[in-house]
């Protein structure tokens, strides 16, 4: 697959097996930046990059910084190549954010190879071209837009995640396929199952068509000016609830929960069937696994957190959300959305979920 950028074309390549990890260590004036865990876990195929072009990051929020950039920045000059030096780094979104950052501003831009090894990197991130630090208590407040040259995907990779990291993923491959329209929504009613058991090929399937559908937004709309704020859709919610729950419920499991509140305002505003909403709840509340009471917050923290989204303009709320749905669906930003509204969205959720 390639995506066209205006920065470059850039490919997408889904491997079949880890052995293309071993060209990629081979290649000369590199700098490898990995997910220590993903390390330890594929230890052996790491075993021969030089320790002096070695960069270990445990992916935290935490670490999400710029110090950790300059450090990865720093070891760059190193590599006698200078700007024709590659940066090959090889994690989740967390990795992705820090080394996309640093491939971009080192130099002015360096090649950059990414690997992801979270479904979510998979499915979602590594197309797209956005690069974040987090700065103080300011989430993604840091950041640019600077794509991959070349994404290596390797399903395999995805044994290893804990069920919560794999569920995550799976939330944004369940947003793709709901926004979708009909037919997206039968394809994943119809494979569920065999996603949550990880079975590869249906993976490899659902994380290809992820990236064609957003590939149809961020090739129109690259710097999210308009198409691409629709990819947006349940993430109003889903922002809200990953910051008061102080990030202890993952990006995609918080987007799942954004889902069925959102298709709640859009049920309630008469802009979607009944049984769209029951469906789409099925196969949602599949790959939901939360601790009830870290959602237990008051209503004013969640809009508090609206409030602050960044994508938020002026004094009403902004949400995308499902206007009309059939063979395909379509999907509106409403900038009316009422307190009122995503106090019973969240109230309908938590009576749901019990
Ligand atoms: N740039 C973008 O467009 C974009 C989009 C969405 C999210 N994000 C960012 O991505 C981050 C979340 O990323 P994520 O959900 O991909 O996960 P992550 O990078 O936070 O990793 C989650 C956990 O999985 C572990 N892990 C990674 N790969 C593994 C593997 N193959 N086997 C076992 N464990 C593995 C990590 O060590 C970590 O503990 C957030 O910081 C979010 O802001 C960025
Ligand atoms: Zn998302």
């Amino acid at each position: 697959m390639v995506i066209k950028s205006r920065f470059k074309d850039y490919k997408v390549i889904l491997e079949n097996n880890t052995s293309f990890i071993r060209e990629l260590v081979g290649l000369a004036n590199s700098e490898y930046v990995i997910d220590k865990k993903v390390y330890e876990f594929y230890k052996d195929l790491f075993s021969s990059i030089p320790q002096e072009r070695l960069f270990l990051v445990e992916a935290t929020e935490q670490n999400k910084i710029v110090d950790t950039a300059l450090d990865i920045c720093e070891k760059i000059t190193e590599i006698p190549a200078k700007r024709n030096a590659t940066l090959i780094s090889i994690g989740g979104g967390i990795i992705q954010d820090i080394t996309g950052f640093v491939a971009n501003i080192t130099y002015r831009g360096i090649n950059w190879i990414f690997v992801p090894t979270t479904l979510l990197a998979a499915c979602d991130s590594c197309i797209g071209g956005k690069t974040s630090l987090n700065y103080k208590k300011y989430k993604n407040l840091l950041g640019t837009f600077y794509p991959p040259d070349e994404i290596h995907i390797c399903s395999q990779m995805f044994q290893t995640l804990t069920e919560k990291d794999f569920k995550s993923g799976l939330g944004e491959v369940v947003k793709f396929n709901i926004m979708a329209g009909e037919d997206g929504l039968k394809n994943i009613e119809n494979n569920i199952d065999k996603l949550l058991k990880r079975d590869s090929e249906t993976i490899n399937t659902f994380v290809e068509s992820s990236l064609n559908f957003k590939k149809g937004f961020i090739e129109v709309d690259e710097f999210d000016k308009g198409e691409r704020i629709k990819l947006n859709f349940a993430h109003t919610f889903g922002h809200a609830i990953e910051v008061v729950t102080k990030y202890e419920i993952p990006h995609g499991t918080a987007v799942a929960i954004g889902m069925i509140m959102a298709n709640h305002v859009s049920f309630s505003r008469n802009l979607l069937d009944e049984n769209i909403v029951r469906r789409s709840e099925n196969v949602l509340l599949r790959v939901i696994d939360v601790e009830e009471n870290l959602l237990n917050q008051p209503l004013e923290e969640f809009l508090k957190a609206i409030r602050k989204d960044k994508k938020q303009v002026g004094d009403s709320l902004t949400a995308v959300l499902i206007d009309d749905y059939g063979k395909t669906s379509n999907l509106s930003i409403v900038h009316d959305l009422t307190e009122k509204e995503v106090d019973d969205a969240l109230k309908y959720f938590m009576e749901l979920y019990k």
